[in-house]
């Protein structure tokens, strides 16, 4: 399972690259947003700073929302940095782009997927990943995870290749969830994933031989 930071924020990306288990970054506008990053060319620069901290995928999003602006925006996206990944919005121009990008061997990620059906969608223009957004389905009283399970059970059938990046991930449960079930990728703040290092057991089993340890020593 690949380990993503959803975050925009350099110095949490250098953290979890620095733990030794990350495979990538997904960023979002509203994460770009949030770290005060704006202005087209100063959201470049990010995209590129944050391809020097990792070794993998990038994610970064097209602001268009039609045809011709997605290929632009992506094309310009892609050209940036080789680990740069074209996120484009589960829209029927989104749909359109992605098969546009994946004849070209551009990697994508088809986003804002709340469906089987959109997730179905996305696998057969090509997508590389598609990110359902599981917290934002719970949010709303809806089972999130049951819709991975869906996907997992939709692209088994028929051997698509696109990757299931599990987004909007919340907590450690989450992520383990997400494991069991066979999610390729989770993609979640840095407290989701430095969570899985937490047990109490650990803590006091440590505290213990470092007792025992000092006594003889
Ligand atoms: C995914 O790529 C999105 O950036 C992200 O996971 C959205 O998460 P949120 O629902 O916590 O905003």
């Amino acid at each position: 399972m690949k380990f993503f930071i959803d975050t925009a924020n350099l110095e949490q990306i250098k953290e979890a690259q620095a733990l030794g288990i990350l495979d990538g970054v997904t960023t979002n506008p509203s994460l770009m947003a949030k770290e005060g990053i704006t202005g087209a060319e100063n959201i470049l620069k990010h995209y590129v700073n944050i391809c020097t901290i990792v070794d993998g995928d990038v994610s970064a999003e097209v602001i268009a929302t039609d045809f011709d602006g997605m290929v632009k925006q992506g094309e310009e996206l892609a050209a940036l940095h080789p680990q740069i990944v074209v996120k484009l919005p589960m829209i029927a121009d989104g749909v359109k782009a992605c098969k546009y990008f994946s004849d070209k061997g551009i990697r994508t990620n088809v986003t804002l997927v709340f469906s089987a059906g959109q997730a179905l969608l996305a696998a057969k223009a090509g997508a590389t990943y598609v990110s359902p957004f599981l917290g934002r389905l719970d949010d709303i009283s809806t089972d999130g995870l049951h819709l991975i399970s869906e996907i997992r059970q939709i692209y088994d059938n028929y051997g698509f290749e696109t990757q299931i990046l599990a987004a909007s991930i919340r907590h450690t449960m989450h992520v383990i969830d997400c494991a069991k079930i066979g999610s390729d990728v989770m993609t979640g703040p840095l407290s989701s994933i430095t969570g899985l290092l937490k047990h109490p057991l650990t803590d006091s089993g440590l505290a213990q031989f470092l007792a025992d340890y000092q006594k003889g020593n």
